[in-house]
């Protein structure tokens, strides 16, 4: 898979954070809830140090709630780390925020004592600049996300005792992970012109058989999933009327009707990650800032072998296990 990646632009972002990490007292790290590890950048890991941090794990709506406590309790071995699954739209999840950051800094941002400063950070469209909007209650102009913007920390005063550090989402993950790449394509944290649609459609494809197959039966009407992902594929892309003229299966509209799909939640709450004994913290600081060797499908910790291991009713079931 093809992902452009812009160490300039990481690097510039690194600067920044690292210029104004001293002066805060709290990290705030916006995830993808369906893709925690993936939608991640170790440089942050690094860049935090020791800093008290709260993982939000947004689009809570859009993940699987099971494995989702899962990820809550997974990143809470962490000393200093606090997990919340949130929507970013949802002002009362939202309104949780504050009052967390105030558990985790008791001596900072009420009356007569200095703001709490906080810095948010994240990649790319994992729902920063919502969660921003609804913390500040109205429509915020963020730092420019695109390369060629002019980005620098902005502060913004909740009003409440917190002043927040929004930083560029310029800290695009280290591509070095294919799994991880194709989870950020589907979930639709990448551009659409720097993946090829069929082929991450059937490889999620094969992913979500493999997870959640009573929910891929269920939206598009399937009896059987065995056989070639691209059949599968082009067997719902012929039930959807996704034909070219003459009646053949036009792979490209099927493929986008599947990850339109998927994004919007429409197969239901679909998690592409979860914890396993073998993830560790660790696992994303290892890949900080340098390519790291490529794990083997074996090694690899984002992989949950233990469901792949499973017939289909026992992989359905063993998704509400966790
Ligand atoms: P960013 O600043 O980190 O780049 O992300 P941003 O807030 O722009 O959000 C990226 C997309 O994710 C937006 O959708 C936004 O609406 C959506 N989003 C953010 N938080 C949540 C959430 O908790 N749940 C769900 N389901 N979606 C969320 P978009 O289609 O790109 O834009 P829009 O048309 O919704 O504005």
């Amino acid at each position: 898979m093809i992902i452009d990646w812009y160490p300039g632009h990481m690097k510039k972002a690194r600067v920044q954070i690292i210029e104004v990490m001293p002066t805060i007292d709290l990290v705030i790290e916006v995830l993808d809830a369906r893709l925690p590890v993936s939608s991640s950048n170790p440089l942050l890991a690094k860049l935090r140090g020791q800093k008290p941090c709260i993982k939000v794990l947004n689009k809570k709506d859009l993940a699987d709630p099971t494995v989702t406590k899962a990820w809550v309790a997974f990143f809470e071995r962490e000393h200093g780390v606090r997990a919340i699954p949130l929507e970013a739209k949802d002002r009362r999840d939202v309104g949780l925020l504050p009052k967390l950051c105030r558990k985790m800094i008791p001596h900072k941002g009420n009356r007569g004592q200095r703001s709490l400063r906080v810095m948010i950070v994240g990649i790319p469209n994992v729902g920063k600049s919502t969660l921003i909007n609804t913390l500040a209650g109205r429509k915020m102009a963020r730092v420019g996300d695109k390369p060629a913007v002019t980005t620098c920390p902005q502060q913004i005063d909740l009003r409440n005792g917190i002043l927040l550090s929004d930083t560029p989402g310029l800290l695009w993950p280290i591509m070095d992970n294919p799994d991880g790449a194709l989870r950020l394509a589907a979930s639709g944290a990448i551009g659409d012109n720097a993946y090829d649609s069929a082929a991450t459609a059937a490889a999620i494809l094969q992913e979500l058989i493999g997870r959640y197959p009573a929910l891929i039966m269920q939206r598009y009407q399937l009896n059987d999933l065995t056989g070639d992902t691209t059949d599968i594929l082009g067997e719902i892309g012929r039930k959807r009327g996704c034909l070219v003229t003459g009646g053949d299966v036009d792979l490209y509209r099927a493929a986008e009707l599947l990850l339109r799909e998927l994004r919007a939640g429409k197969l239901g709450r679909i998690s592409l990650e979860r914890p396993n004994s073998e993830t560790t913290a660790s696992s994303q600081d290892d890949h900080a800032g340098q390519p790291a060797p490529q794990p083997s499908s074996r090694e690899n910790p984002h992989r949950d072998d233990s469901v792949s291991q499973l017939s289909p009713e026992q992989k359905e079931s063993s998704t509400d296990e966790t």
